[in-house]
């Protein structure tokens, strides 16, 4: 039997939405069959689906009288998605559609239902999405309550216009020397910071320097925490929640002594790697942070706490779609617990940076304050307008990015970071 063109992605797309809305998964491609490239469209569909879903509610609301379920809603979405959103050829969309509703339980009886609606789509779809407000539409209102009480209506608005845009490719260089010939030789931006930016599509393990392991992929605000830990050079730091070792690789090639410490062995493996791949060393440890102790203090630490990963959804959208929304207490009640422990592990004089890659406030600048509450022994070290671009620093001295800054060079992704030292 010849394959039909487009028709793997799709299934695998539908995987991965159906991974998403109907089970609570993360979006992760290894579950979809079939070579990369397969893979790579698979995971391009299912991204698209799912940041426009609200956008795509609204205009199947339009057709369709009562949603199916399950399968056939989603084949309802990517359809839409497609017509509209990734200009897919009608019949080649709705043709797709209809061979794939076909695999699930309501079989070929959907199919009639596939092809009106999808007819109607192709038509009015388009007009429709144009005035949509696609920023507001396609947040969840948990996400929408959540950043209009933190940053006002105008600001959320902004960040939620930048999360209709997936985010460009940032590589991090071992030696930051290298990163303008770097991006000359591949023909992408060095951004202000130093973090080499590539628009559109890449196949990142294509690039060169990949393998030879001159850089790695980091958003250009992801970037920032690790340079904040002041002279790194020589001291004994411990990086705490390391996986994958993005923050790790950049202390060690700053010449750092680094303990790289993580409770996950899956993302454990990922930072041997990472750090195979690049040459660098650091000593890594296998680890609950709460209950784990060191031998002796740390010149500095980097506490990169678990949280909402509400600043990377222009990366990964499929955390926005989480049923139910979101449960932000046991977060920033394990963030406080990390910080009081990593607290006590450093020598005095030493320097501790807290950071988090959300959004929201609880887990940034109001975790920050309530941790010099309770340590009095601990004083702000303001972060400087010559380490990171003025915009960036708060007026509380702490770095605080989001996905609407830097809107003339692709934005980047919502950090928030604060800089301790113990007196
Ligand atoms: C934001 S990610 C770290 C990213 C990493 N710093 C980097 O730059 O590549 C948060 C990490 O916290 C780890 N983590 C969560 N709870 C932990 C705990 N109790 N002890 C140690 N690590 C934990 C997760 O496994 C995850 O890798």
């Amino acid at each position: 039997m010849t394959a039909i063109p487009g028709l793997a992605a799709r299934d695998g797309a539908l995987r991965l939405i159906g991974a998403v809305l109907d089970r609570g998964a993360m979006l992760d491609e290894s579950a979809v069959r079939g070579d990369a490239a397969t893979r790579a469209e698979a995971r391009g569909l299912a991204d698209l689906t799912l940041r426009r879903l609200g956008q795509i509610e609204a205009i199947l609301g339009q057709f369709v009288e009562r949603m199916p379920a399950g399968h056939a809603a989603n084949v309802l979405r990517l359809m839409t998605a497609e017509l509209v959103f990734a200009g897919t050829a009608p019949h080649a969309a709705v043709d797709l559609a209809v061979r794939l509703a076909k695999r699930g339980k309501s079989g070929g009886r959907i199919g009639g239902l596939i092809n009106a609606v999808g007819r109607r789509v192709a038509e009015k779809g388009g007009a429709i999405a144009e005035g949509q407000d696609a920023a507001r539409l396609n947040t969840p209102d948990w996400l929408w309550s959540a950043l209009r009480a933190d940053w006002g209506e105008a600001a959320a608005h902004a960040i939620a216009e930048a999360h209709l845009t997936p985010a460009p490719h940032d590589l991090t260089l071992a030696a930051p020397g290298d990163a303008e010939p770097l991006a000359r030789e591949i023909g992408a931006r060095l951004l202000p910071t130093g973090t080499v930016r590539l628009d559109g599509r890449a196949q990142i393990s294509a690039l060169p320097g990949y393998e030879a392991g001159a850089w790695w992929a980091q958003d250009a605000a992801a970037a920032l925490p690790a340079r904040l830990i002041l002279e790194p050079d020589g001291k004994r730091i411990l990086d705490l929640c390391a996986a994958p070792g993005g923050k790790t690789m950049q202390l060690a090639a700053a010449g750092a002594q680094v303990t790289a410490l993580d409770r996950s062995e899956r993302r454990m493996k990922r930072l041997a790697q990472n750090l195979t791949r690049t040459g660098l060393t650091a000593e890594s440890v296998t680890a609950d942070a709460l209950a784990w102790e060191p031998d002796a203090p740390f010149d500095a630490i980097l506490l990169d706490a678990p949280c909402s990963a509400t600043g990377t959804i222009r990366r990964h959208p499929d955390p926005m779609r989480r049923r139910g929304g979101l449960d932000i207490a046991p977060l920033t009640e394990l963030q406080a617990r990390m910080l009081d422990h990593a607290a006590k592990w450093l020598v005095p004089g030493g320097v501790l940076v807290f950071c988090t890659c959300s959004l929201l406030r609880a887990e940034g600048e109001d975790q920050a304050n309530a941790f010099l509450e309770r340590h009095p022994a601990f004083a702000r070290i303001a972060v400087g307008v010559d380490e990171v671009p003025g915009a960036f620093v708060n007026s509380t001295g702490d770095l605080r990015t989001r996905p609407d800054h830097w809107p003339d060079l692709g934005g980047l992704d919502g950090f928030f970071a604060a800089r301790f030292t113990r007196q």
